[in-house]
C-alpha cells in the first residue's frame, strides 16, 4: 500500500479527481491511499493566511514557511516518507523513468505551490525533491500533483486490470506505443492492417516493434538518442 499525502491551499480542486477512475479503484483495492490536506489547518494566522508579501518587493505573494513546516512535521511524526516533493515549474521534468522511480519509493508527500510559490527556505530545508510536469506555468501545483499521483499509482502492482498493460505503455521501453485497432476490421472503407488479422503472433509482435520504432523516430527522436548513449 502506497500512501500519498498532498498539501494544498485549495484542496477542493483535487477532491473529484481522486474519487474517480483508476485512482479510486486503486484506493478501493487497498493498493494506494491519497489524502488531500488543507494547509490552512496548520496556519496560526488569525485569518488563516498562507502567504505574505515578498521581501525586497515585487508582484505576487509568497507562501510562508510555518504552515508548511508544521504540516510536514505532523505527517512525518506519523510515518516515514520516501520523498517530500515540491511541484514547481523549475523542478526535474516528470517522465516515465522518474514515475517508475517514484513508484518504488513508498509513501510520498506532495506539496502544491500557489501564488508566486513558496519561501525559498522550504525548498532548501524541508523538501527532498522538486518535480515539474512541463515547461509551462500553471496557477498552482494541484494539477501537477494529480498528474504525478496518476503516473505513479497506475504503476503499482495490481492497480491495472491487465498486469502487462503498464509495461506496454508508451515510454516504458523507451519507445512510444504502436497503433491499436479494434472491431470492425473495415469501417467506412478504412482498413485494419492485414498482419493484425493474420493470427501469426510472431509477425504481429515484429510489426508492433517496427511501428513503435518508426513512430518513435518520427515523433520522439530524442528517446532513440537516449538509448544510444
Ligand atoms: N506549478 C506551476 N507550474 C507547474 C509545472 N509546470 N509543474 C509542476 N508544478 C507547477
Amino acid at each position: 500500500m502506497v500512501r500519498i499525502d498532498i498539501l494544498s491551499a485549495v484542496p477542493k480542486l483535487l477532491d473529484s479527481w481522486f474519487n474517480e477512475s483508476i485512482l479510486q479503484r486503486a484506493q478501493k483495492k487497498g493498493l494506494a491511499q491519497v489524502h488531500v490536506h488543507d494547509l490552512r489547518a496548520w496556519s496560526t494566522d488569525k485569518h488563516r493566511r498562507l502567504d505574505d508579501y515578498p521581501f525586497g518587493g515585487g508582484a505576487g505573494m509568497v507562501m510562508t514557511v510555518e504552515p508548511i513546516h508544521r504540516a510536514l512535521e505532523s505527517l512525518m511524526s506519523e510515518r516515514t516518507y520516501g520523498e517530500v516533493i515540491y511541484l514547481c515549474p523549475d523542478g526535474q521534468m516528470l517522465d516515465q523513468p522518474l514515475a517508475n522511480e517514484l513508484s518504488l519509493k513508498g509513501d510520498l508527500i506532495l506539496l502544491c505551490g500557489h501564488y508566486k510559490g513558496v519561501d525559498e527556505r522550504v525548498r532548501q530545508h524541508l523538501i527532498t525533491r522538486e518535480v515539474s510536469i512541463g515547461d509551462y506555468v500553471l496557477s498552482g501545483g494541484e494539477l501537477a500533483a494529480a498528474v504525478l499521483s496518476d503516473a505513479v499509482i497506475r504503476l503499482l502492482p495490481g492497480v491495472l486490470g491487465d498486469e502487462s498493460s503498464a509495461l506496454s505503455d508508451s515510454y516504458q521501453d523507451g519507445l512510444v506505443a504502436p497503433p491499436d485497432y479494434t472491431r470492425p476490421a473495415v469501417y467506412n472503407g478504412w482498413k485494419v492492417p492485414d498482419v493484425l488479422l493474420s493470427g501469426h503472433q510472431a509477425q504481429i509482435d515484429a510489426w508492433r516493434q517496427e511501428q513503435a520504432v518508426e513512430r518513435t523516430r518520427q515523433r520522439r527522436p530524442g528517446l532513440l538518442e537516449d538509448q544510444d548513449r
